[in-house]
């Protein structure tokens, strides 16, 4: 039973640390690459989709207020995360950091659990990718047709069934590629989609505001409201609990902040870049956020979003208010598209990540710790997850896994804020590279927020994750307890043979 709770020695986590040579990962990221990699894994679907659906169902202009709510909450977390980040630097993440404070058995369900923000969410947004580049691919005549863009368990109103999405399969494989041949040729691509996307949306917040109604900011905040339609009785969410719910719904848009510390060994400084990759991405992104949903909810009326449905989104309110903008609304859809890769590319590379130190550590197998001699990637373990997030974009619809990403992000989250407050406690001594201000006081205020947003999402949410986790017990119980390095007995050894470990 004990074992089951025993940490991981710090000192070893540093040895980890500070491999060099052809079987550990180069380090090769600046300051920038990291701040562009956090920009790069958090602009996507979440402020491009996500909004105007908020800004619809739950609170008006209001969104406003629900992003800064959201960036509170991601801002506590992201303090610990620094703070931890600077002091162990590895690439496990949450998995490492509660390995180190809670024990094998915790950091085995937060690295499961991360399968559910890194792999599941690359194969969610390439399916949304999927959707834009077929979008994009109808402004030249050569949109492909549902069948090639759509799981079997898709049909459309004719009756018409997916066989396979072949676009999100292509974008996965471009980008497993991508990563393979080196972290630093990634973080290049990364940074060039970065550019075009804040490009976009700051283009978008300056153009824009000459665009907004003030009509459509009042009141700012709606109260709630019932309407009898012919689908039946609709229901608004209004005023506080609005916001609240609003907030659990652009969540997602910040995800992403998390996985610059999953490149930890590969970053040239981590003490001192570690904290300013986290931070700069976070609040810069919070910052574009806030004015993008400012301009959003002015330039359109709520009832425009509520009245467009599915369609709802940027590009909309820009045909529909901007005359003359209508290249504008084009640039709009490729910054998405570019939003989505940039996100995906980062997914996969903290999924990689994560596995490649749980595999270190014994608890999945060696092949995901592999790394390519000459571009000193994962590069199995790339292959790997190709296969993995591939099958669920090529199969399975894409509308259920959103909240299991976010739910499953604001577990590992609470966990690493309440790491943070132990590792105070137990090894005050510890070099920080960045230390979390008033820390008890910031950390108890991230499991608070976190916690209410999981609450948020609801009871099927909280059975999809507790099925996940049962699952990845299963696989705990029966493969990586037995072959951890730092708890499994060593193997029986034939008579006169010892074994040190
Ligand atoms: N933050 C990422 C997005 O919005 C996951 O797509």
């Amino acid at each position: 039973m004990a074992n089951l709770f025993a940490r991981k020695p710090l000192a070893r986590l540093m040895e980890e640390a500070q491999e060099v040579g052809e079987h550990s990962l180069k380090r090769s990221l600046g300051p920038i690459n990291l701040i562009a990699l956090g920009i790069g894994g958090i602009i996507g679907a979440g402020l491009f989709v996500r909004t105007a659906a908020a800004i619809a169902d739950r609170a008006g202009p209001s969104v406003v207020l629900a992003f800064v709510v959201a960036g509170i909450g991601c801002a506590f977390a992201g303090l610990c995360y620094a703070e931890f980040a600077s002091m162990i630097p590895v690439a496990g993440s949450a998995y490492t950091y509660s390995y180190a404070t809670m024990g094998e058995l915790v950091a085995w369900i937060i690295g499961w659990d991360l399968i559910l923000e890194y792999a599941v969410a690359a194969a969610t947004v390439s399916d949304a990718w999927s959707e834009y580049a077929n979008r994009v691919l109808g402004w030249f005549n050569m949109a492909l047709p549902y069948q090639w863009t759509h799981s079997p368990f898709e049909h459309d109103a004719g009756g018409v069934h997916g066989i396979m999405n072949v676009p999100a399969l292509f974008i996965l494989l471009i980008l497993t590629m991508l990563l393979i041949r080196g972290t630093k040729e990634s973080a290049f691509v990364n940074g060039l989609i970065v550019i075009l996307k804040v490009s976009i949306v700051i283009l978008f917040i300056g153009i824009g505001w000459q665009f907004i109604n003030p009509a459509n900011h009042t009141p700012f905040i709606p109260p709630a409201t019932t309407h009898t339609t012919a689908q039946g009785i609709v229901h608004h969410y209004g005023g506080l609990l609005g916001i609240l719910g609003a907030a659990g719904v652009v969540f997602f848009a910040y995800i992403g902040f998390d996985a610059v510390s999953t490149a930890a060994q590969e970053a040239r400084n981590p003490k001192r870049d570690m904290p300013i990759g986290i931070l700069g991405s976070l609040v810069f992104c919070t910052i574009l956020y806030i004015l993008f949903s400012y301009v959003l909810s002015g330039v359109a009326n709520v009832d425009d979003f509520r009245a467009a449905g599915r369609e709802a989104s940027v590009a909309f309110a820009i045909s529909k208010y901007m005359h003359g903008y209508e290249w504008l609304s084009r640039a709009v859809t490729v910054a998405i598209l570019a939003g989505f890769s940039s996100v995906i590319l980062v997914m996969l590379l903290g999924q990689s990540r994560v596995f490649f130190s749980m595999s270190r550590d014994g608890l999945v197998p060696k092949i995901f710790s592999e790394v390519h001699p000459r571009y000193r990637t994962p590069w199995k373990s790339n292959m790997l997850f190709f296969v993995f997030t591939g099958l669920l974009a090529a199969f399975v619809p894409a509308d259920v896994t959103g909240e299991m990403t976010s739910i499953g992000t604001l577990f590992a989250f609470m966990l690493v804020c309440a790491g943070v407050w132990i590792m105070r406690v137990r090894s005050p001594e510890l070099e920080r590279g960045f230390r979390v201000p008033a820390a008890p006081v910031v950390a108890i205020l991230g499991i608070i927020t976190c916690g209410a947003m999981i609450y948020g999402l609801g009871w099927t949410n909280w059975l999809r994750l507790i099925g996940w986790l049962v699952v990845g017990l299963i696989f705990y119980f029966t493969y990586g307890k037995n072959r951890s390095r730092i708890t499994a007995p060593p193997p029986e050894m034939p008579e006169g043979i010892s074994m040190t470990r």
